[in-house]
């Protein structure tokens, strides 16, 4: 084909600064001037495979109409990073168990346990979290009462979460009794996510820069983890005082470790330890 031989000219400064302002003016990612020949190459391919030469005509073409969404949502999926795996921070999932645990111990859990994993990718984080709360209940012969939510910005990454397919050399980190339960093998060498945490875990696309927007549903458990490190300061407290708003009393906040170095909440106690980066709501808060 002609385009493939076809090379598109390097970004200009003001073409770098134009795009990178439009991606975090969308997504809150930020990005430096190191990410420049990243952001170049991702905006070319995707130029080339439309047909189109010149980075200003497809600035336009991204920014006007309903045809710019279209195309918006398919860069979108190229610009992000979507690196993850099942129990990427096993700590922080463990917790999430632990804090079950003491629900069903205490007799404190009369309602659904609601999780929210904010920035799913492609679905890893949220199963991982099925596979514990799963665990939960069946050691206490209780009939499961839990929903995930998991939201993500990337279209692509959130079919392949649906779709619940994972190669072999994705279960590593998965303990073998983890694998024996909850993965299934297929003809194909695939391991496909058990349905009865597929059933449990609800994917919809969602930019978390939009959270105010968003409905406002109480969780038990917000699990955001490698997202707010991309965006500025200002823009992560903004989102964390939002979580906090979503929590339910004594409901926990499970971000990476160093995400927020300084930020803190009046309803929210800082988990003491250097394992997890987790907040507590106040029992005493009114919902
Ligand atoms: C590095 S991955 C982290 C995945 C998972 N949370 C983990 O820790 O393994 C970041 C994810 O955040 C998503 N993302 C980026 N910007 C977003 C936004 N504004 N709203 C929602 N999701 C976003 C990306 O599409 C990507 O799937």
């Amino acid at each position: 084909m002609v385009w493939s031989l076809q090379s598109t000219e390097e970004f200009t400064e003001s073409q770098f600064v134009q795009w990178s302002k439009l991606v975090e003016e969308r997504t809150g990612i930020q990005l430096s001037v190191q990410k420049k020949a990243l952001l170049q190459s991702q905006v070319s391919i995707r130029m080339r495979e439309v047909g189109c030469t010149d980075y200003n005509q497809y600035f336009q073409r991204v920014t006007s109409g309903l045809a710019g969404l279209m195309e918006w949502s398919i860069l979108v999926d190229r610009l992000t990073v979507k690196e993850t795996s099942f129990f990427r921070h096993r700590p922080s999932v463990e917790y999430v168990r632990r804090t079950l645990q003491n629900r069903i111990n205490n007799r404190q859990l009369d309602n659904s346990f609601d999780i929210w994993s904010v920035g799913c990718a492609s679905g890893e984080e949220p199963y991982s979290l099925a596979m514990v709360v799963n665990d939960c209940f069946e050691l206490a012969k209780l009939e499961p009462y839990y929903g995930i939510t998991a939201t993500d910005i990337s279209s692509s990454a959130l079919s392949k979460a649906r779709e619940g397919y994972y190669p072999a050399r994705r279960l590593s980190p998965l303990q073998p009794d983890e694998v024996q339960r909850y993965m299934i093998p297929d003809e194909s060498g695939q391991y496909r996510v058990a349905d009865k945490l597929r059933e449990r875990v609800c994917f919809s696309q969602g930019n978390i820069t939009q959270i105010r927007a968003m409905p406002v549903i109480k969780m038990d458990v917000i699990f955001c983890q490698n997202l707010l490190v991309y965006f500025r300061r200002w823009l992560r407290r903004d989102i964390l005082n939002a979580f906090a708003e979503r929590l339910k009393p004594g409901g926990v906040l499970m971000i990476g470790l160093g995400e927020a170095v300084d930020w803190e909440h009046p309803g929210l106690r800082r988990v003491v330890g250097d394992q997890v980066q987790a907040y507590v709501r106040d029992e005493r808060q009114k919902q």
